[in-house]
């Protein structure tokens, strides 16, 4: 559990705040790529740590990320117009470039001092893999791009989405490193979704209810690992990576592609659940993709503002015949909205204060102490946090059977880390 100040502290995200400042020292993922199709096409709100910002590409393709109101008086600059190399207001014309510099203010001579005078917030913009990143923190901190591996693959090899969620953070992002509810929640998905049916990994996942977890830090984060029995008296391991302060990789499931997610804060009560797949070695098969468009796997059919069809005003389309006969657990479809209708269950930022935690949820529970820790240090002694140096990012999850006297991070200590041209550990 944690007390109500520190639930206070780790889950609000605001300029200012300590976990704000954390955040704001990450590349953080803004929009996808595709909803900037071409040069001057339409911007596009989104909503990043409680700032409300557009996006938009110019007529050179220079990506922009810009305060949503006009600093004259106030209004959206969605409803502006993208044209030669900038934004233009459409109440009163002022114009603006990706970097916020004022390029035109109609009403005023040209040598106005309201050019030196006025800017809009802007942060950096950039494309790497199908995403693209901001930063929203201090210049002099930047870090370099992200080097995730499912960023840096061909095209190709990988799949992006992403889906509003309606609650905090958080509690989104400790359901990706709690993989003991994997066993519960999803049993039966896992046998039935395309992108998950058929491994070995499965029948360890479903017949052994009880993991044992076992933590390790690593430099950006934390290995989570959840351990079952194999036959022969071996163990089953699942090795969950998590990189602060928002990244996860879900352990691979024999020859599928791995997947994982990104959980970002929209403001303290709403956040993005993005969600990826990629393979190392090969280009996703035509099959693979085709299931991700249409919601399998971790993916989520979602309307154009990326809210899901299933959802908190329908009950999720919760069926309860489902339930009952055991082709779903919860009587939702798809691990998606399996996840999200729990975790949105529990309120927009949920209570810690009143959790009985038990032992498989370590990895939670130093999720939450790294979180702390680190805006702690950054924001009392201005210590860099872990995961910002982007070749800290270059770690992978793995799934793999070991003797029973194998220490984890030892025996696994090769696949853990990202091989170019190599595929993930996976059973
Ligand atoms: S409010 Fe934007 S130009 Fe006047
Ligand atoms: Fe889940």
């Amino acid at each position: 559990m944690l007390r109500k100040e520190q639930n206070e502290y780790v889950t609000r995200t605001g300029a200012g705040t300590p976990m704000g400042k954390l955040f704001r020292r990450y590349w953080l993922p803004a929009i996808m790529a595709e909803e900037l199709p071409e040069n001057d096409c339409p911007p596009v709100r989104v909503k990043l740590l409680g700032e409300p910002l557009l996006a938009f590409r110019d007529s050179k393709g220079n990506y922009g990320l810009v305060d949503e109101f006009c600093p004259h008086r106030r209004v959206s600059l969605w409803f502006g117009r993208n044209e030669e190399c900038g934004i233009r207001c459409a109440y009163h014309g002022w114009k603006f470039d990706v970097t916020g510099k004022v390029m035109e203010i109609p009403s005023e001579p040209d040598d106005s001092p309201f050019y030196k005078r006025v800017k809009l917030k802007a942060y950096p913009l950039i494309k790497v893999g199908r995403v693209l990143w901001t930063y929203m923190g201090p210049p002099e901190h930047q870090p370099g791009p992200p080097e995730f591996e499912f960023a840096t693959v061909p095209d190709n090899q990988s799949f992006v989405s992403k889906r509003w969620q309606d609650s905090n953070y958080l509690q989104a992002m400790e359901g990706g490193i709690d993989s003991s509810h994997v066993g519960w929640l999803h049993k039966a998905t896992i046998e039935s979704d395309p992108l998950f049916t058929k491994t070995k990994g499965n029948d360890y996942t479903v017949a052994d209810p009880k993991p044992v977890f076992e933590v390790v830090e690593q430099p950006s984060g934390l290995y989570i690992a959840a351990r079952r029995n194999a036959e022969g008296g071996k163990y089953y391991w699942r090795i969950t990576t998590w990189i602060m302060p928002y990244y996860t990789q879900i352990p691979p499931r024999g020859g599928h592609p791995v997947h994982g997610h990104f959980w970002v804060p929209i403001d303290d009560e709403n956040c993005w659940t993005w969600s990826y797949d990629y393979h190392p070695t090969r280009p996703l098969s035509e099959n693979e993709v085709a299931a991700m468009d249409n919601g399998e796997g971790i993916h989520c059919k979602v309307d154009n503002t990326f809210h899901s069809y299933a959802n908190k005003d329908n009950d999720y389309l919760m069926d309860r015949g489902s339930q009952k006969s055991g082709k779903t657990y919860s009587g939702v479809e798809g691990f998606a909205m399996q996840d999200a209708s729990l975790q949105e269950s529990m309120g927009k930022i949920v209570d810690r204060s009143l959790e009985n935690l038990v032992p498989t949820d370590m990895g939670v529970v130093m999720a939450r102490r790294q979180l702390m820790a680190a805006a702690k240090a950054l924001t009392e002694e201005g210590k860099e946090p872990p995961g910002v140096q982007p070749h800290t990012h270059r770690v992978r999850s793995a799934s793999v059977v070991l003797a029973p006297d194998q220490a984890f991070k030892e025996a696994a200590k090769d696949v853990l880390v990202v091989r170019p041209g190599l595929a993930h550990a996976s059973v």
